[in-house]
C-alpha cells in the first residue's frame, strides 16, 4: 500500500548579512506577521559576530510581537484586534473597544455589561488621595498633577501591585481605567478652585467624565449628547496606536517588573511631550501665535526652513504618511460639535481651516506627505467644548491608558520577554587616566 507523501514542509525565509571583507557572515531567520512588513530576527547577531545594529529613533525596529493594533502608515489604516478604526468610530462606544482591546474580542451583550460594571465599580479613589492634590500648586500644569497623582496609586492600592497574578493584574487595569477620568476631572476642579465631583455610576463613562470635569454640586449637570458622543469617539480614537512612545515607554518600565501604576505613570510622562500627545496643545498654541489668516504664509514658510524651530503643529507623523485615518473622522466630528454649539465662525477655527488648505496645496506639505493628524481637530474640539488647552494631553492620557494597559498585559503574558535594553554606539573617550584636581586645567 502506497503513503500519501508528508508534504514538503515550506522553505523558511532567511536573510543574511555578511560583511563587506567578507570574513563575518550570518543567516537570520525572517519572521512574517499575519499582515505588514516581515522582520529579521537579529536576536543572535551580537553573540555570533559581535555587532549590534544602530536604529536611533526605532525607525527599522519591532521591539515586540504583538496582536493589539495594526497600523499601514502607507495606505492610512488603523486596526485594532482586526477593526478598522472608522467602523469603530462609527458604530462601537468607548468601553467596547476597551474590551476589545484587552481582550482580543467584541463583548456579547452579557460580557459587555459585566465588563462596564467591572469599571463602574472602582470609578471612586482612596478619600485620602483628593488631600494628596493639596500638594500641588493650583497653578500647577494638569499633566504634572498626573503623573504624580497616578504614580501615587501604588502607594493607595497595595492590593494589586503583583503583577504575577493574574486577578492582580485585572483589578489594576479595572482601577487604572476606571479611575482615570475621576483623577483628571480632579486635577481641573483643583486648578479652578471648585469642589470634586464624585463619580456617578449610572452614567456612560464618557458622560460620568464630561460631569466630573464640568458639574458642580450646586446644580443639577446637564448632558448633552452630542458631546458626550463626541467626547466618546475622541476616546475611541486615542485608545490604542501601537508601539509609540509612550506605549514603547509602558513596555519598557513594565519589563522590569514595576508596577502597573508606575509603568502607566511613565507613559504620561512620555505622552507629555509635544512632538507626542502635547500637540493638540500646541496647535491651539500656534494658531494663537499665528493669529491672523494674513500671517499663514510667513509661518508656513518659517515650518519649511531647516535653520527654524517652527514646525506646524498638527501636520505629519512618523507612520503615516498618507492621511491619518483617525484625523478622517475628527475633522467630522470637528463639525458636529461645532455645528451643536453654534460656533460655525470661530476665528480660530476658521484660521485652522485655511491652513490645512494651504499646507495641502503646497509643494513641500505635499512632497513629504505630511498631512493634518488627529492632533490638528482635537485640539479644536476640544476648545469648543470648554477644556482649557492644559487639559487636553490629559484626555489623551485618559484614553490612552486602556491601550497601555492592554500592551502592558500582553507583554507580561508574553513567554519570550525580556527585561528590555537597548544597546548604543559608544562615541566617547576611550580609558585615560584620572587627573588630581591641581593637576587639571
Ligand atoms: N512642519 C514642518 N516640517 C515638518 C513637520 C511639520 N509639522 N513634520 C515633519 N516635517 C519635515 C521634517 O523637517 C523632515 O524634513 P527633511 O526630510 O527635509 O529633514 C521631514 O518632514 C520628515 O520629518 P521627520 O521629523 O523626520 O519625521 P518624524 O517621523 O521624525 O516626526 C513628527 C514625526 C510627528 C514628530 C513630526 O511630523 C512633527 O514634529 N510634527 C508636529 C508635531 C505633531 O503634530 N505631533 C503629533 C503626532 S500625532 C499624535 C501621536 O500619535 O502622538
Amino acid at each position: 500500500m502506497s503513503q500519501a507523501k508528508p508534504a514538503a514542509a515550506p522553505k523558511r525565509k532567511t536573510a543574511t548579512l555578511t560583511e563587506s571583507s567578507g570574513n563575518k557572515s550570518l543567516e537570520m531567520p525572517v519572521m512574517d506577521g499575519t499582515i505588514g512588513p516581515s522582520v529579521i530576527d537579529i536576536r543572535k547577531l551580537y553573540a555570533e559576530t559581535g555587532y549590534f545594529t544602530y536604529d536611533p529613533g526605532f525607525t527599522s525596529t519591532g521591539s515586540c510581537e504583538s496582536k493589539i493594533t495594526y497600523i499601514d502608515g502607507d495606505e492610512g489604516v488603523l486596526l485594532h484586534r482586526g477593526y478598522a478604526i472608522e467602523e469603530l468610530a462609527e458604530h462601537s462606544d468607548f468601553m467596547e473597544v476597551a474590551y476589545l482591546l484587552l481582550n482580543g474580542e467584541l463583548p456579547t451583550l452579557e460580557e459587555k455589561k459585566k465588563f462596564e460594571h467591572s469599571i463602574t465599580y472602582h470609578t471612586m479613589v482612596h478619600e485620602q488621595l483628593s488631600t494628596f492634590y493639596r500638594g500641588f500648586r493650583r497653578d500647577a500644569h494638569p499633566m504634572a498633577v498626573m503623573c504624580g497623582v497616578v504614580g501615587a496609586l501604588s502607594a493607595f492600592y497595595h492590593d494589586s501591585l503583583d503583577i504575577n497574578d493574574p486577578h492582580q493584574r485585572m483589578i489594576a487595569s479595572f482601577r487604572l481605567i476606571a479611575k482615570m477620568p475621576t483623577i483628571a476631572a480632579m486635577a481641573y476642579k483643583y486648578s479652578m478652585g471648585q469642589p470634586f465631583m464624585y463619580p456617578k455610576n449610572k452614567l456612560s463613562y464618557a458622560e460620568n467624565f464630561l460631569r466630573m470635569t464640568f458639574g458642580v454640586p450646586a446644580e443639577e449637570y446637564e448632558i448633552n449628547p452630542v458631546l458626550a458622543k463626541a467626547m466618546d469617539r475622541i476616546f475611541i480614537l486615542h485608545a490604542d496606536h501601537e508601539q509609540n512612545a509612550s506605549t514603547s515607554t509602558v513596555r519598557l518600565a513594565g519589563s522590569s517588573g514595576a508596577n502597573p501604576f508606575a509603568c502607566i505613570a511613565a507613559g504620561i510622562a512620555s505622552l507629555w511631550g509635544p512632538a507626542h500627545g502635547g500637540a493638540n496643545e500646541a496647535v491651539l498654541s500656534m494658531l494663537r501665535q499665528i493669529g491672523d489668516k494674513k500671517n499663514i504664509p510667513e509661518y508656513v514658510k518659517r515650518s519649511k526652513d531647516k535653520n527654524d524651530t517652527f514646525r506646524l503643529m498638527g501636520f505629519g507623523h512618523r507612520v503615516y504618511k498618507n492621511y491619518d485615518p483617525r484625523a478622517q473622522v475628527m475633522r467630522k466630528t470637528c463639525h458636529e460639535v461645532l455645528g451643536e454649539l453654534g460656533v460655525r465662525h470661530e476665528p480660530l477655527l476658521d484660521l485652522a481651516m485655511e491652513l490645512e488648505r494651504i499646507a495641502l496645496e503646497d509643494e513641500y506639505f505635499v512632497s513629504k506627505k505630511l498631512y493634518p493628524n488627529v492632533d490638528f481637530y482635537s485640539g479644536i474640539i476640544l476648545r469648543a467644548m470648554g477644556f482649557p488647552t492644559s487639559m487636553f494631553t490629559v484626555l489623551f492620557a485618559i484614553a490612552r491608558t486602556v491601550g497601555w494597559i492592554a500592551q502592558w498585559r500582553e507583554m507580561i503574558e508574553d513567554p519570550s520577554q525580556k527585561i528590555g535594553r537597548p544597546r548604543q554606539l559608544y562615541t566617547g573617550y576611550t580609558r585615560r587616566p584620572y587627573k588630581p584636581v591641581q593637576q587639571r586645567g
